[in-house]
């Protein structure tokens, strides 16, 4: 089998940080590791993303040209990959011409196959520095949910798109005057094309996570609208049609097909410039794209969607395994805010297979996670350092001790045999897990393989057989080392270095694949060295000091004044009553609201709420929500509206007052 494993290629903006890692290049790498041992034929690609007005913005704000910050970024980027052991077998650049080439190969094969249509459109555009303002160059106040910092034609804030002319204030990012609206010509790819091609590839992908796959069928349920694949800007790929002056494709069209142009680059590397094709070209080969949740819509909808309208055979994403996001220390990681931990000086500080353990632990699976510098102390302390390191640490100089280290295999016990074939299923676990990305639950497996040996130590007493049965402490010694020799295959996706230096303080040889875990061996044990020495509180404090340290202007909370006082007598006066949410649906043609039906005991009552960018119909219903029942009544959108449901609101949205009990109809006071 072969694989074509990918980490979404990060922006030549910025620096690395843990967030990215956790995201989308260790699990990657992790993976890919686990394959190589598992003997299958797997590339691991990547390449900065060099496109995109991000990178563009940067550049004239420093009076650079764009590519400056290009290789800025991307050496640093790359330094810091290094310093974490991340491997890729290429990691090369959009902005390379190869790219170019490939890039407009694949517009002008959509562009032929009429996949792409030309539209005139309405753009910002800024006379003052007489341009354009694609993206990120135009900022206001978001139409949908009023929060300032919104972009041309999206907002962060909540997520939403809407057309650039609704944006509020809208201002030039350059200069800060007001933009006119002018026409523009760009090409839109017709998505809804590939339709009926994108239902049969997604029905064949049940094995995806959740997530991933919920969002594609909710897309395709929707129906496909097509989307801007050029840009008013001089920095990226030139739109290769005639009379093009000032287009270039969108960066989320080409960055993808970075994929391929770095795969090409790396078979010319390998001095086979053909030898990208017997990976990509291959309809088996498993094609993995490891991502953060935000790039889902661009690798499982319009990357496929691009990959079906080429000429080229190329294969399709067999997995988008899409991570969750990481926070740091309770809040969500802002570079902006210089609220992050960045690789590059992680790794002055610490070991970088600390942050690969402490990352892999905790990693944003399923849900988001937290980056807690306690929590990572505690980690490397009590799990790598208490509970690994004492095994191996009791073995090495128990066996220096009385058996000048050299351990020789004994035939075992029941005991014995039922902590290796225990181990052995957890072995095959943990396999399982590898191959569903399941990195966090592996440490766990591990760990608790170490603590199993470390129970059948102290449960045999070696320090008592000893001086009567010889044999019986041999045996022991020996199941330990060949846990120990277990763990050194396990662990080595995670901590390759520390793994590498494990397998050569017991004289095993160079890990070459799974299987070296369970060869049987007289083990013949050196000198040992703590794998990794503990973190001190004031290594911690350390941290923790510099973080807060840089951080600029933290999010302060900001609170509404509290209103005028009122009497008991008013407060009397406003009946709230508890009330069951019997049924909930969309108000049409609305994106906020949602038509309710609730209990409250002595009758039932239909009220709209203005909760449906929060709350997804069906998870209201059932629940038991606070409600004012002498609101007079309002007609909203033709529904009379018999009562309002408490909710609190802040910076993440709305929050429905429940109650964790109670009967509908019963008082709130
Ligand atoms: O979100 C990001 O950081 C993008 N640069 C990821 C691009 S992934 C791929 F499409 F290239
Ligand atoms: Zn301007």
């Amino acid at each position: 089998m072969k694989y074509i494993v990918t980490s979404a290629l990060p922006y030549a903006n910025g620096k690395l940080h843990v967030g990215h890692v956790a995201g989308a290049y260790l699990p990657a790498d992790i993976f890919v590791r686990y394959l190589r041992l598992k003997g299958e034929d797997v590339i691991y690609i990547c390449g900065t993303d060099e496109h995109g007005t991000p990178i563009s913005i940067s550049a004239d704000k420093e009076g650079v040209q764009p590519i400056d910050v290009v290789n800025r970024y991307h050496d640093s980027i790359k330094a810091a990959f290094d310093g974490i052991g991340i491997e890729f077998d290429n990691f090369s650049g959009t902005a390379r011409p190869e790219h170019y080439e490939l890039a407009q190969e694949f517009f002008s094969d959509l562009y032929a196959n009429s996949h792409i249509v030309a539209k005139t459109t309405m753009q910002f555009y800024c006379q003052h520095d007489a341009r354009y303002l694609p993206d990120r160059y135009v900022e206001g106040i978001c139409p949908k949910c009023d929060s300032p910092g919104a972009r041309g034609d999206q907002c962060d804030k909540c997520g939403q798109t809407y057309e650039t002319t609704l944006l509020k204030s809208p201002k030039c990012k350059i200069c800060g005057n007001e933009p006119q609206i002018r026409e523009t010509k760009h090409w839109f790819i017709q998505l809804a094309h590939f339709t009926d091609q994108l239902k049969a590839w997604i029905a064949q992908k049940d094995y995806w996570k959740e997530n991933v796959r919920n969002l594609m069928l909710n897309l395709l349920e929707q129906g496909l609208i097509e989307r801007s694949i050029t840009r008013d800007l001089s920095w990226g790929v030139p739109v290769p049609l005639p009379d093009t002056e000032g287009k270039v494709l969108y960066v989320w069209f080409e960055a993808p097909i970075g994929y391929i142009s770095s795969t090409v680059e790396w078979a010319k590397k390998m001095g086979k410039p053909e030898l990208w094709k017997d990976y990509w070209l291959d309809p088996d080969t498993r094609l993995i794209h490891f991502i953060g949740k935000d790039n889902i819509i661009f690798h499982a909808l319009i990357w496929p969607a691009v990959l079906m309208g080429q000429n080229t055979p190329y294969c399709l994403p067999h997995d988008i395994p899409a991570n969750e996001f990481m926070n740091l220390e309770g809040e969500k990681i802002s570079t902006s805010l210089n609220w992050a931990i960045w690789v590059d000086e992680f790794v002055q500080d610490f070991d970088g297979e600390y942050l690969r353990y402490y990352l892999a632990a905790n990693a944003p699976e399923r849900q988001d996670a937290d980056f807690n510098f306690k929590d990572f102390q505690l980690k490397i302390n009590g799990e790598l350092n208490n509970v690994l390191g004492n095994l191996g640490h009791r073995v090495f100089s128990f066996a220096a001790l009385n058996f000048a280290s050299i351990i020789e295999q004994v035939s075992l016990d029941e005991a014995a045999q039922a902590v290796l074939t225990q181990a052995d299923s957890t072995m095959a676990e943990i396999a399982s897990s590898y191959e569903d990305y399941q990195v966090k639950r592996n440490t766990r497996l591990i760990m608790d393989m170490a603590r199993s040996g470390n129970r059948y130590f102290e449960e045999q007493k070696p320090w008592l057989n000893i001086k009567t049965d010889r044999e019986k402490v041999k045996q022991t010694l020996w199941v330990c080392a060949a846990l120990l020799q277990r763990i050194s295959v396990a662990l080595s996706p995670i901590l390759p270095k520390h793994m590498k230096a494990l397998r050569q303080m017991m004289s095993l040889p160079d890990l070459l694949s799974w299987d070296d875990a369970f060869v049987q061996r007289d083990f013949r044990l050196g000198e040992f060295k703590p794998l990794l020495s503990k973190i001190e509180d004031e290594a911690i404090q350390a941290q923790l000091d510099k973080l807060h340290a840089k951080a600029k202007n933290k999010p302060q909370k900001t609170y509404e004044p509290v209103k005028e006082q009122i009497t008991f007598e008013q407060f009397s006066a406003l009946d709230l009553r508890l009330a069951k949410v019997l049924e909930a649906a969309p108000v049409p043609k609305t994106d906020k609201l949602l038509h309710l039906k609730v209990d409250l005991g002595f009758e039932q009552r239909e009220l709209v709420a203005g909760i449906a960018q929060t709350y997804k119909a069906e998870e209201l219903i059932g629940k038991t929500v606070t409600m004012l029942v002498n609101l007079e009544p309002r007609k909203i959108r033709g529904i009379l509206s018999n009562g309002m449901i408490l909710a609190a609101h802040d910076e993440d949205g709305l929050h429905v007052v429940l109650s964790d009990g109670g009967s509908p109809g019963a008082p709130v006071q």
